[in-house]
């Protein structure tokens, strides 16, 4: 089951088509005169929430090592519409099968107004790492609160903690708050146990986990202004539940402790990775991109399909990984060459998806 399935939706991905790219020419005769005041037109509200890139530091986050993410373009947008009857993508709304719709109404929310039609359009693949649970989380808080009152500010804070309870529901209890934290704020995301030096400091989470009680400082970096790269995400077409691999590495570090040495090992490049973001230093992000990858290999959340399109972009980047939570999903290249990277991607099997580093974090379209 994949991330939107999980959470009682169909997973029908439309990658295809970028939320800003404009729909084909189509008659609209048929549509009510926009320019006509409508006395009886309900209340609609769109809104949209970025997904994110896990450039350092991911599995090692749970364990309160640092992690550094950004958000990217593609995302997830809600659009919801006063109805006289409750229906998502069409058809009847029924609680108990979007259980992560209903929390986020009912029990965080308390809504209690007229009916709403629910649309949802997504451009993340799903369970590929990219956090397509957190930015639905996040762009359903958004649309919530704010088709409640059309005046509220987006408290970006308190829809990452609601995104992060329920992310550690679906990952038995371990769940770093990276993923809703960086769809909320945008940008690039510092998560770590504790404040790293450098970063400007937003909001604290806790959480207990099965290892133990956790306490993370979620902070922002200002990334320089002129950063001459792109993200070239390449999904490996295999859908991966984060929760079975986060379980999958708590197993091995048991059983193994010397692998705690690779987790150590991800957090001095995630600090190196990050002084170079920081700097501007494109090689040294690269070079630390390719370090992290091998520790990842060593936990055993790479897989031979991560590996072939890591393979294939390395001549054309500066640096490429995993991202996320591995064992399939998705890989990231920094490069000047996107294109390129893009066709290595496809080459050898890959789908590819460019992106800024550090999109806008949620927001309100309308
Ligand atoms: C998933 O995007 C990243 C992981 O580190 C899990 C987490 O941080 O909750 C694998």
């Amino acid at each position: 089951m994949n991330h939107l399935q999980a959470l009682g939706l169909n997973s029908t991905s439309k990658c295809g088509r970028a939320f800003n790219q404009p729909l084909a020419d189509y008659n609209t005769s048929h549509l009510p005169n926009p320019h006509f005041p409508d006395i009886l037109a309900k209340d609609m509200v769109r809104a949209f929430a970025p997904g994110k890139c896990i450039l350092f530091g991911e599995h090692a986050v749970v364990y309160g090592h640092p992690a550094v993410a950004v958000a990217i373009d593609a995302g997830v947008e809600v659009e919801l519409s006063e109805s006289d009857s409750w229906t998502i993508e069409g058809i009847p709304f029924e609680s108990e099968k979007h259980p992560h719709i209903s929390h986020i109404l009912n029990d965080v929310f308390d809504y209690g107004g007229d009916p709403l039609k629910i649309k949802i359009e997504s451009g993340l693949f799903s369970a590929a790492g990219l956090g397509s649970s957190a930015a639905l989380s996040n762009a359903m808080g958004a649309a919530v609160l704010r088709i409640m009152d059309s005046n509220a500010e987006l408290d970006l804070v308190k829809l990452a903690r609601i995104g992060h309870a329920a992310e550690a529901k679906a990952q038995s209890g371990r769940a770093s708050p990276t993923d809703t934290a960086t769809s909320a704020l945008g940008g690039c995301v510092v998560v770590a146990g504790e404040q790293v030096t450098g970063t400007k400091h937003v909001f604290d989470a806790s959480m207990v986990t099965p290892e133990g009680d956790r306490k993370w400082s979620i902070c922002e970096v200002e990334l320089p202004a002129d950063l001459d790269a792109w993200l070239v995400l390449g999904f490996t077409g295999i859908s991966s539940p984060t929760g079975e691999m986060v379980a999958g590495v708590a197993k091995l570090l048991e059983e193994d402790s010397s692998k705690d040495q690779e987790m150590d090992a991800i957090a001095m490049i995630t600090q190196a990775g990050l002084t170079a973001l920081g700097a501007g230093n494109l090689e040294a992000v690269g070079i630390a991109m390719n370090a992290c990858h091998e520790r990842l290999q060593n936990i055993g959340v790479s897989s031979p399909e991560l590996d072939s399109l890591v393979e294939a972009v390395r001549p054309h980047s500066l640096g490429a990984k995993l991202t996320g939570a591995g064992g399939g999903g998705c890989m990231v290249a920094l490069t000047q060459n996107p294109q390129r990277v893009a066709e290595a991607i496809e080459v050898v099997g890959g789908t590819p998806l460019i992106s800024r580093l550090g999109a806008d974090g949620v927001r309100i379209l309308s």
